[in-house]
Formats: C-alpha cells, structure tokens, sequence
C-alpha cells in the first residue's frame, strides 16, 4: 500500500513538472541542472618535482639520542616530526613534553652535540623567550621545535637525567 502511495505521488509530479508524459521532471533534467565546478590542472602543471617534494615526509633522519648514562639510542625520525616526538616514539626516559610541543614547558629540553650547533636552524622567539642565555651557553635546546628534516641525518642531543 505505502509503495502505491509512493509511486502515485512520483507520477503526480512528473505530470505537474513535464510537458509530456515521457520526458523526466524540469528539476531532473540535466540542461537546466547547474554544471558542477571541479577544478581541473592540467598535466603540465602538475611536475614529478610535486610528487617528489609531496613524498619529502617520507623521508627519515637518523637521530642519536644520547642519555645521561652514556648510552646511545639511534631512532628513525621522519621529516616534519619534532626531535621530542622521536625520542617520545622511542620510548626514552628524560623528555616529558607536559605541554605537547607547544613551546610553553621547557620540559624537552636538550643538550646539542657542539658539531651540529651551527648546522640546526636557530631559535625562533618563542623557543628563544623559553631559554635563558645559560641554557644557550649549555647548547640547550627544545626539542619540540626542532623539526627534523633530511639535513638531520646524524644529529646527536644528548639527554638529560630529569628536566628538573
Ligand atoms: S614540549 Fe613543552 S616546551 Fe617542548
């Protein structure tokens, strides 16, 4: 009964909306429907260095993590993760990272190996207003904000025994 119903309301409304019996309802027929808008690129525009650059986050850096009995931890870290989420991945003792890498706690602090001081991108402000001038004289680090990159490969931090 429910699909009579149905089915008699649909020819109802096909027969207001057509000129003739056959043909599909105005608000279905395609030439009045809107085209829909979909951006196309043209091959030309889209070069193999975009695919390659888009696959840059692939890419690992080999981190040594160094903790404060010596020993040496190598971890894969992959580009655009912070130096902190990589020993976190580890599972390393002595990064607490309170404030997620939010610059905000000063809890994933680092000691920079002095052979790749000059090679890591400077402080930006807020890492720098976290830092006093002896952290930086101590080669202290957040690790937070150092986002690895390829250029990272070989990066020795060295890890305090506890952030306090
Ligand atoms: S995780 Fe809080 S300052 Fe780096």
């Amino acid at each position: 009964m429910n699909v009579f119903v149905r089915r008699h309301s649909i020819s109802r409304v096909m027969n207001a909306n057509c000129a003739s019996k056959n043909s599909w309802p105005q608000f279905l027929n395609s030439a009045s429907r809107p085209m829909p808008t979909v951006p196309i690129y043209p091959a030309s525009i889209i070069q193999p260095t975009h695919l390659v650059s888009s696959l840059e986050f692939l890419k690992m850096a080999k981190i040594i993590y160094r903790d404060s009995a010596g020993r040496e931890h190598v971890s894969d870290v992959p580009s655009g993760h912070s130096v902190m989420r990589g020993a976190l991945d580890a599972g390393l003792d002595g990064i607490l990272a309170v404030c997620g890498g939010a610059a905000a706690c000063g809890t994933c602090r680092v000691k920079v190996d002095e052979a790749w001081l000059d090679r890591l991108p400077a402080p930006e402000d807020l890492e720098n207003s976290m830092l006093d001038d002896e952290d930086r004289a101590a080669r202290i680090r957040l690790s937070c904000q150092l986002l690895v990159t390829p250029e990272f490969d070989g990066l020795v931090v060295e890890i305090p025994a506890s952030q306090f």
